[in-house]
């Protein structure tokens, strides 16, 4: 017994580890107990001159990301410009150098153990910390290794941060590790979707799924005479000229070529692909709008494959936007289609898989679907993204005939915006569900499909698993929720998945525990560079963002320009002698203006900039006397108290499910805190105050 625990306490004085990091580090030997690595403002950048002009992006490019990464995360802000060079030998000031060529016996493969172009090394001592990736993205994942250990030193109460030396090895587990957003079914501004590559990217996500085509299902509408009414979209906006023009439904929701490109770049230069998917020959509701010919009669939302013009119209769509594209796959969605017609959809898919094939040398991906057929075969070169047993898949069955997979099963990873019916999915991943299993496991992983069925698992090593990908659909349109609302449900659930694509359950000793995670995630989240989406003023908890007693001229402006919750936002208001019930397009003045949120007196009214949807409390306050208002919001709701009363009025938003019935939801709202009023205000405004947290 003595013994044992002098062993322990040897073992810990002379290792000491890196910290536990999401996703953690397969592998760190530290060099010696006392020294380390401070990453202070005397710190240098230095990209190798062999390589720094390799891959794309490049090396160097990666480098200036992470050069003004790292600046904003320590709020150093006169870090030097990155150099190139050689490989100091003895540096006088504490020097990171990128590299490539991690060396072949660090085993930076894949847990089927297939190369992988991800690993890194990373050596480091006292004046030098080294990052040698095995490509550029290699290394650009070592950066984001080292910016966690930073924040979390800091955290740790160790400014400037230190970093202990010694040497490790890390690579992703598997090659896909990614989140899809259906797009489709909400619309979304390419800033939000760009900034949630970056968000994604500080978690090496390596793929963002874009689900970029669909509409919001009503069965009595769909199937009625009004089918066309029904909400739908196809994302991507062609040039006027395109012979595909009059398939987007709402220009104004849709991305030009110029806007997707630069959301595709920003994404790329955080390590991120873009993986788009057109869903056909169902959900293509889109599709039978533009050209009702095609439809199946009484089913608009399919396509009926055996046209002649059928297979040749959705060619000419993807003709027409592959060009787009810098990832070598893209998805064709087939999903949900008509199982007696399974031949028909073999025929269709195998046609699309060859016409991409050849056109662009991409490859295709589809959904699980279960389309019986004695005579058909989809072509083996086909990815297939698995998302539910019953009717769907069996990716166990379907490795063995040669498929490769990606797991996306809806028990482990599906998200539904802020409502899902009858409790199937949660709000935000189920950490429970992911740390449980085996006992003294660590629990989910990509090869595992079931929760209570072990023969639908496979081993960490079978070759066709790719990966995997979770999901957040947007089955209830626009008006369930806000942009960063869904950014709320995905924060923590892409850190997981980050956690369990990259470092899995139970291979590695260093994969985390729920607890651990838990721990680490909310200091991590709070310093993801390179983006703002919790909205953070750098201001501490509690802290008071502003209170401005008198507002005499209109428009007032702060240097806020949205706040996100938690936060109370009080304010004394006087309306104007009469106020307009305002309605959409109307010109009514905004009592506050934010880069996420509007505020309208009339009816007491919040408007998403995004979606140009209003949500309203149903009432006006009294003209020509002082209103006391305060307004707290959570991720989870917004809600006023006036005249210091208890009662709480809250914004909701009501969704209709599939039609069949009604949910009344909360909304959250960020402040509206860049603008008061705006010029001709009539009314007076006194006393307005934002204070973070829940009061
Ligand atoms: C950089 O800025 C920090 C404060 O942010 C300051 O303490 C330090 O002296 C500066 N270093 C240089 C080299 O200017
Ligand atoms: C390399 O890694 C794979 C997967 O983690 C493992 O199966 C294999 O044993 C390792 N090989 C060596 C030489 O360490
Ligand atoms: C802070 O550092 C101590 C000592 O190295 C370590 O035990 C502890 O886990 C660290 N805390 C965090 C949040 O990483
Ligand atoms: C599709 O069109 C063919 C040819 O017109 C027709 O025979 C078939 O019934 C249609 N399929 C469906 C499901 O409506
Ligand atoms: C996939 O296989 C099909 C034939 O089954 C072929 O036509 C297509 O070009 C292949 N795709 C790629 C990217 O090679
Ligand atoms: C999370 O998963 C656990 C284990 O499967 C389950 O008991 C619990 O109800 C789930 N929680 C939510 C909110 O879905
Ligand atoms: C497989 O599935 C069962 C049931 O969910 C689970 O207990 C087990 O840990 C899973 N993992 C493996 C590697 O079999
Ligand atoms: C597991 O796979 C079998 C077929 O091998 C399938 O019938 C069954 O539905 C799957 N189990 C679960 C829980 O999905
Ligand atoms: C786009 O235009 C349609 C039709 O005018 C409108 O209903 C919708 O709110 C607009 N969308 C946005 C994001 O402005
Ligand atoms: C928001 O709501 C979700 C789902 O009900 C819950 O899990 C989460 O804890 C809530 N967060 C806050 C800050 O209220
Ligand atoms: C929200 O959208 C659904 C589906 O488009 C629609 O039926 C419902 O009326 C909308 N609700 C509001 C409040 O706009
Ligand atoms: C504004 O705040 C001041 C100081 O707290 C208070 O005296 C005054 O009554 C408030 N004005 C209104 C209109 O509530």
């Amino acid at each position: 017994m003595g013994c044992k625990s002098t062993l322990v306490v040897l073992i810990l004085a002379f290792s000491r580890s890196i910290l536990a990091q999401i996703p953690s580090v397969k592998s760190f030997i530290s060099s010696s107990p006392s020294s380390s690595f401070t990453v202070d403002s005397s710190l240098k950048i230095v990209v190798d001159s062999e390589f720094a002009q390799n891959g794309s992006p490049s090396l160097a490019g990666f480098a200036q990301t992470f050069h003004s990464d790292l600046q904003s995360i320590t709020g150093l802000g006169n870090v030097s410009q990155v150099q190139i060079g050689k490989a100091p030998s003895d540096p006088s000031v504490p020097t990171i150098f990128l590299t490539l060529g991690a060396s072949k016996s660090a085993n930076l493969t894949l847990f089927n153990g297939k190369t992988s172009n991800e690993g890194y090394e990373f050596e480091v001592t006292e004046r030098l910390y080294t990052i040698r990736g095995v490509s550029t993205k290699g290394a650009w994942w070592g950066t984001r290794t080292l910016l966690q250990q930073v924040v979390l030193s800091i955290a740790n109460g160790t400014n400037p941060a230190v970093i202990p030396t010694g040497s490790g090895a890390d690579n992703p587990g598997w090659e896909i590790r990614g989140f899809m957003l259906d797009v489709g079914r909400h619309w979304f501004e390419p800033s939000f979707l760009a900034d949630l590559c970056v968000y994604a990217s500080f978690f090496k996500i390596q793929e963002f799924h874009l689900h970029a085509s669909d509409f919001i299902y009503n069965e009595q509408t769909l199937l009625g005479p009004n089918w066309r009414e029904l909400y739908s979209s196809f994302r991507f906006q062609p040039p006027s000229d395109s012979p595909i023009f009059g398939l987007v439904p709402e220009l104004n929701e849709s991305w030009t070529q110029d806007q997707f490109t630069t959301l595709q770049t920003t994404c790329s230069n955080h390590g991120v692909t873009i993986v788009p998917e057109i869903d056909t020959p169902a959900h293509s509701l889109v599709i039978s709008k533009w050209k009702p010919e095609l439809r199946v009669e009484g089913s608009p939302d399919l396509l009926n494959i055996s046209f002649p013009e059928t297979i040749p119209t959705i060619k000419s769509i993807w003709d027409a936007i592959l060009p787009w594209f810098t990832s070598s796959e893209v998805s064709i969605g087939a999903d949900e289609y008509d199982e007696s017609l399974a031949n028909d959809y073999i025929t269709f898919v195998n046609e699309m898989n060859g016409y991409i094939g050849s056109t662009s040398g991409k490859d295709v991906r589809i959904w699980g679907t279960n389309e019986p057929s004695r005579t058909e075969k989809i072509a083996e070169n086909v990815t297939i993204q698995h998302w539910w047993f019953p009717g769907g898949s069996i990716p166990v069955q379907l490795m063995n005939q040669g498929y490769s997979i990606i797991n996306s099963e809806q028990v482990f990873l599906y998200l539904d915006g802020k409502f899902s019916d009858e409790g199937q999915f949660p709000w935000t991943l189920n950490l429970t569900r992911l740390w449980s299993g085996a006992p003294g496991g660590k629990g989910w992983a990509p090869n595992i499909f079931s929760a209570d069925d072990r023969t639908n698992n496979t081993s960490v090593d079978n070759p066709l698993l790719r990966g995997s990908i979770m999901a957040l659909w947007n089955d209830w349109g626009n008006n369930a929720t806000t942009t960063l609302e869904i950014y709320y449900q995905l924060a923590q659930s892409i850190a997981v998945l980050g956690e369990k694509t990259w470092a899995g359950s139970d291979v590695r000793e260093s994969g985390l525990t729920k607890e651990e995670f838990e721990k680490i995630y909310p200091i991590l989240n709070a310093a993801a560079p390179g983006q703002n989406l919790n909205r953070a003023t750098g201001l501490p908890a509690g802290a008071q963002v502003f209170n401005v007693k008198n507002v005499s001229t209109f428009p007032f402006k702060t240097e806020f320009e949205s706040v996100g919750p938690p936060y109370t936002f009080s304010f004394s208001v006087k309306p104007p002698p009469s106020s307009p019930p305002i309605h959409n397009g109307s010109t009514s003045t905004p009592l506050f203006t934010g880069l996420d949120s509007i505020f309208y007196l009339e009816s007491m009214t919040f408007e998403d900039p995004a979606t140009n949807l209003r949500y309203d409390l149903g009432f006006d306050l009294t003209s020509e006397v002082f209103t006391d208002v305060e307004i707290h919001a959570t991720i989870n709701h917004t809600y006023a108290q006036l005249n210091g009363g208890e009662e709480r009025f809250y914004w909701t938003s009501n969704l209709s499910i599939w039609g069949e019935y009604f949910q009344l939801v909360n909304m959250s709202f960020a402040a509206p805190s860049h603008v008061f009023g705006a010029e001709g205000f009539g009314g007076e405004l006194v006393n307005v105050t934002l204070r973070l947290g829940e009061q």
